[in-house]
């Protein structure tokens, strides 16, 4: 049967500007009428001609309202000329997924629903981010161009008659005709291609060997925590079916849903405090890893919950990629961090003669320096690691990683970390966040640190708090140019900078659904390992911190909501 497209009136929403990670918002402001239809044909008009006859990926962490906004996707991008929607059964791809399959079936890019790890359900947040033709996030040119659709959008086409219901429940391929051209829509296994992507990149059969034991090792026994997320459903293959875990003993909530459960689904100290205590209690368990809702974030611990700071995890990847079979193959090029992102990866960078890059917050910018070849590993501290293997930071990459390098030097995940720091020193690292500020007084604050930084004597000044004292050595608000196209990014957070590699960041939150997120990074560098607790280590630092931006006085806060 043929179809007809039709065109609907509409006005422009306020606030469709995507963030550091796409558009996010409660899920009641996109079940508005028009609001999602009105979003994603801002993307197509922004996309402009190349649409017509383009395929797109299309998927996320299935999170509640995903079957409806995939519904709203599909009609609509039958009405735009979209030759092909490849989509994640039941709607169910993670974000290093979606970046796997734009790249394996090289098309013009991807749709990924989800606020990552913001919770989900009905009262929470939903997401709806555009990924490019490498596979990752859109560059700010591309978010821009989408806000400016969404501003001035009068209607939107779509196919009402078009037949969504249990579309995207089985596996298959549907060809409509639409205004007199075929529209398909092919539902993948979520899991096939990204599974088949991390065998190329891994050697299984060794790391089979620790998570079994073999007859001279020891099994090394993990505790892989999906928090209710997507990665479940790769967990449930890589690791039981392929690597050979308990599906009892070695991995927990794996089957993903809609509202997470009612948890955050945000791998850190704070809310994947149920795999920390497991851990902690079990002495048995050699590593703990936890993910985010959509499956890029990733937190490791060793026995008995001994915390690795993302920026450390980073580092110690860098300095380790050599047994890993994918750089054994391609070889290693640079490496990056996101500004805030604690400097340690920075030392092996230098050690070992590769480039490094510091880039504004978000993965985004890490892209063009991937296909321009000159960066092979990156991070960032909010729990992002990932390679050039996608476009995406990638949790599930990680773990592997790790295991491999487990693997490879045969030892615990403490010993690994105590033996990179007598080599390079430590970089102490925490981060504040202080959520749900009211917005004027969260701009206050950052204009007053602007003023602060500008005075003249800034610079040299000396801060004592308990005993230690940090001299400042440079101050600004970040900008950043990227090195292959050139496009400049400002305002990126306030950098203070101190004479003994120290370092006191702070950015306002671009993913927030509502309010003013402030987040404050405390990155303190110890060329000894002193050893002791992170947060005593740091505590002056974080002092110096709040007294230089006045945080207490412009938002009434006494303490942050979390600290990672
Ligand atoms: C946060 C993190 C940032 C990450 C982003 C998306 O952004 O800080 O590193 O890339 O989530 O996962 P923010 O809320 O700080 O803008
Ligand atoms: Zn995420």
């Amino acid at each position: 049967m043929s179809l007809s497209s039709v065109v609907v009136t509409t006005t422009p929403f306020e606030g469709q500007k995507p963030g550091t990670s796409g558009l996010r918002k409660k899920v009641k402001v996109f079940m508005e009428k028009h609001y999602t239809e009105n979003f994603i044909q801002s993307i197509f008009n922004a996309l402009g001609d190349k649409v017509k006859g383009s395929t797109l990926i299309v998927g996320g962490d299935g999170r509640y309202f995903s079957k409806q906004a995939i519904n709203i996707i599909i009609r609509i991008a039958s009405a735009n000329g979209v030759a092909k929607l490849i989509i994640g059964q039941l709607g169910i791809l993670s974000t290093p997924a979606v970046s796997s399959l734009i790249r394996t079936h090289n098309v013009l890019g991807g749709i990924v629903l989800t606020a990552s790890h913001n919770p989900g359900g009905i009262r929470n947040d939903f997401g709806i981010k555009y990924n490019i033709e490498n596979g990752g996030p859109a560059p700010d040119s591309v978010s821009d161009a989408i806000y400016e659709n969404t501003k001035k959008i009068t209607e939107y086409r779509t196919t009402p008659k078009l037949e969504t219901d249990r579309l995207i429940d089985i596996i298959g391929t549907t060809t409509f005709n639409v205004d007199g051209r075929d529209f398909v829509v092919e539902i993948i296994d979520s899991a096939i291609n990204y599974v088949s992507l991390m065998k190329e990149i891994f050697d299984f059969p060794k790391l089979r060997t620790v998570i079994r034991g073999t007859e001279t090792r020891p099994a090394f026994n993990v505790l892989i925590d999906s928090m209710n997320g997507v990665t479940g459903v790769y967990v449930r293959r890589i690791f039981v079916e392929e690597l050979g875990a308990s599906p009892d003993h070695n991995v927990c909530r794996i089957i993903p849903l809609d509202n997470f459960g009612e948890i955050h689904p945000d791998p850190n100290l704070t809310y994947a405090k149920d795999l920390v205590d497991k851990v902690k209690d079990n002495e048995e368990y050699d590593l703990g890893a936890a993910f985010d809702g959509d499956g890029d974030r990733n937190m490791i611990i060793g026995k008995k919950a001994f915390f690795v700071t993302p920026s450390d995890s980073l580092a110690v990847l860098a300095n380790n990629l050599q047994c890993i079979p994918y750089f054994q193959k391609n070889g290693v090029h640079g490496f990056a961090r996101s500004m805030p992102t604690a400097a340690a990866v920075d030392r092996v960078a230098s050690k070992l003669g590769k480039e490094m890059f510091e880039v504004p917050t978000g993965w985004k910018y890490f892209g063009n320096l991937m296909d321009a070849g000159r960066l092979s590993l990156c991070g960032e501290e909010s729990f992002g690691t990932g390679s050039d293997h996608i476009r995406e930071k990638d949790g599930i990459w990680a773990v592997l990683a790790w295991l491999s390098i487990i693997e490879h030097k045969n030892m615990s995940v403490e010993d690994i970390l105590k033996e990179h720091w007598s080599t390079y020193g430590r970089n102490y690292f925490t981060r504040y966040d202080y959520e749900e500020c009211e917005s004027d007084a969260a701009n206050q604050m950052m204009a007053h640190l602007e003023q602060t930084i500008a005075s003249k004597d800034f610079v040299g000044k000396s801060y004592t708090f308990g005993g230690k004292t940090y001299t400042v050595s440079q101050a600004d608000n970040f900008s950043y140019v990227d090195p292959i196209d050139n496009s400049v990014a400002k305002n990126q957070g306030i950098r203070v900078l101190f004479e003994d590699g120290s370092r006191l960041i702070y950015r306002l939150s671009g993913t927030g659904s509502s309010g003013a997120t402030i987040r404050v990074y405390i990155d303190s560098y110890e060329k000894e390992n002193v050893l002791t607790d992170a947060q005593v280590v740091l505590k002056p630092l974080v002092e110096i911190g709040l007294e230089i931006s006045q945080l207490k006085k412009f938002t009434g806060r006494d303490a942050p909501t979390v600290i990672t």
